[in-house]
């Protein structure tokens, strides 16, 4: 594939960089982002849009789709990514004003994490409930580096296996946060036969969670083969609609979450789905969801990190439903 010219210059207006990628442009003012392309135009709120492009530059464009909203996004395809613009919305499509373009991931990446940390300004954590972060708007002061850079944490096998991520305490600068001063904070007592200390291993999954200060992040927490423990803190809205490739279970840990869930391809309603702690849900792998929680919750995300699924899921060898009642 041919390499697409990715450019940036300065708007004086506002101080911030304008980018430009194939045919898309991006330019910020105070309020909105704007996004340009041959057959059409779209604006943005500018702090949903910076929530958006932090999950995509940190989850590396995430499995299948991530929607910013219901006109722009992203769709993986490991080592290339298409950006589109009304690819998944049927009136777009039906007027012709979608379009898409496909780049290498070393090329978009870039791109994405300079557009991240030049509109991000001093103060804004793209990555905090809004409750808890300070304006995204104004024009260019500053930048927040430091959290638009932090790094989810990833365990090998299971958190508090030797050698995986250390619990985190207040001492090394993980307080509990404000919304789960209720969880308990005891660990689980362990007695393994002697010579199996190292391997017979447990923690406490609420209170390592009461402790995140990021919202709509999922850490990986246990790796079995494919199996990928996620566990996540949930306040305010998923700030992108994620078009699964493959099936996801959610179990609600605690409090509550409302699960829109809509056709993959045309935007068209399926499902609302209220989950409260303690529920299951499967996702299909046709569909694209975005939920919202009006209390910080506890929400585990169950992956199968497999990357054969989504081609055999597109060639029809797998259902998109894991369960057929
Ligand atoms: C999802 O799209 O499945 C998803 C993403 C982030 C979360 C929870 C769920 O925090
Ligand atoms: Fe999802």
């Amino acid at each position: 594939m041919a390499t697409k010219i990715a450019t940036r210059e300065t708007d004086e207006r506002f101080g911030y960089q304008s980018f430009s990628i194939g045919e898309f442009t991006f330019s910020r003012d105070e309020y909105f982002a704007y996004i340009h392309w041959p057959t059409g135009q779209h604006v943005m709120s500018v702090d949903a849009f910076l929530r958006a492009l932090q999950r995509d530059v940190a989850w590396d464009f995430f499995y299948g789709i991530v929607n910013f909203d219901n006109v722009l996004g992203t769709m993986n395809h490991y080592g290339k990514v298409d950006l589109f613009a009304g690819r998944f919305n049927e009136a777009y499509r039906k007027a012709e004003l979608d379009h898409q373009e496909t780049f290498v991931t070393e090329q978009i990446r870039p791109l994405f994490k300079s557009m991240l940390s030049d509109w991000t300004n001093e103060g804004f954590d793209p990555f905090a409930s809004p409750a808890e972060t300070g304006t995204a708007f104004g024009s260019k002061h500053g930048n927040n580096d430091e959290a638009v850079t932090r790094r989810r944490v990833t365990a090998e096998r299971m958190v508090a296996v030797p050698g995986d991520e250390a619990l985190r305490t207040d001492d090394n600068g993980h307080p509990i946060n404000r919304q789960f001063a209720d969880v308990a904070q005891d660990e689980p007592e362990l007695h393994p036969a002697p010579g199996y200390e190292n391997e017979v291993c447990g923690f406490n999954l609420f209170a390592y969670l009461s402790r995140s200060q990021v919202t709509w992040n999922p850490s990986v927490v246990a790796v079995c083969k494919e199996s990928l423990y996620c566990p996540t803190t949930e306040e305010y809205i998923l700030p992108i609609m994620h078009g699964n490739d493959r099936v996801e279970w959610f179990i609600q840990l605690s409090d509550e979450i409302t699960w829109d869930v809509e056709d993959r391809e045309t935007g068209a309603k399926r499902a609302k789905v209220v989950m409260r702690a303690g529920d299951v849900a499967a996702m299909p792998a046709d569909i694209r969801h975005q939920g919202y929680s009006p209390k910080r919750s506890m929400l585990l995300v169950w992956e199968n990190a497999s990357g054969d699924i989504p081609e055999m899921i597109a060639q029809g060898k797998i259902p998109t439903v894991p369960v057929t009642f």
